[in-house]
């Protein structure tokens, strides 16, 4: 385990400005509660846990006192910023509003409970020299690739499925968001190494799930619930 010693500040921007159609409900999937807290707190909360000093929040055109609120009391400094129409332009959009520190993390306010080894992990790598770092877990279910009518089976050993926090050096960030600008990406990591940046994977955790559906705010209230 890596420790988070250095008086260096981490800076996150937390993506929080999607309305979360796959869940449903009355409110955006960030504000949703999980065992008492929104999910955006719970988020903010474990990466001041793994050593971010410092957090940027994303989040939709008029629903920034309403996340401000939400946020009242956390772990760590915040700025509320309004998003964009895609994930990409949200986290653009935290760039243009990041504090100072060279160590930068991005991470999904539907991401709640990520570990703060995970965290920590993360921005070790990127300290270390990564331009950019990501948790990664392997595929458990065997996969199959659809074609036309036919399917057929894909080996699995060599997959991974990606999470967040995804870490970089600060200046990889921004240049490579700078040249990505009008090109849809799937993530961060992705927009690092479409301009030409090593992409470096560190371990990753099934407690770090994206809430997605229904489904997957079951599983982490028992998350929360196991952890006592
Ligand atoms: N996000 C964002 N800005 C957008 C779209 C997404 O900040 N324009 C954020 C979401 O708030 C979420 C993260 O990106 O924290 C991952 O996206 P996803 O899980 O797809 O969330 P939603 O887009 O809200 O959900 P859905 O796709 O079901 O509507
Ligand atoms: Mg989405």
């Amino acid at each position: 385990m890596t420790q988070n010693t250095s008086p260096e500040p981490v800076v996150a921007i937390v993506v929080a400005a999607g309305s979360g159609v796959r869940l449903g409900g009355e409110v955006p999937k960030a504000l949703r509660v999980l065992a008492g807290r929104p999910l955006v707190r719970w988020s903010v909360d474990a990466l001041a846990a793994g050593g971010v000093t410092q957090v940027v929040v994303v989040v939709a055109d008029g629903l920034q006192d309403t996340f401000a609120d939400a946020l009242v009391g956390a772990s760590v400094p915040f700025a509320v910023v309004v998003g964009g129409a895609t994930r990409q332009e949200s986290v653009a959009r935290g760039i243009a509003a990041l504090p100072p520190g060279e160590v930068v993390l991005v991470h999904d306010a539907a991401r709640p409970l990520v570990p703060a080894d995970v965290v920590r992990d993360v921005v070790a790598a990127v300290r270390a020299g990564a331009p950019a770092a990501i948790p990664v877990v392997p595929v458990s279910d065997t996969v199959r690739q659809v074609a036309g009518a036919g399917s057929i089976v894909v080996d699995r050993s060599g997959l991974r499925a990606v999470q967040t926090p995804q870490g970089f050096a600060r200046e990889a960030l921004l240049s490579a968001h700078a040249a990505a600008a009008g090109r849809d990406y799937t993530d961060d990591a992705a927009v690092c190494e479409s301009v030409g940046y090593e992409v470096v994977l560190v371990p990753g955790s099934r407690e770090a799930l994206k809430i997605t559906e229904p489904y997957d705010l079951a599983v982490a209230e028992a998350i929360v619930r196991a952890r006592g």
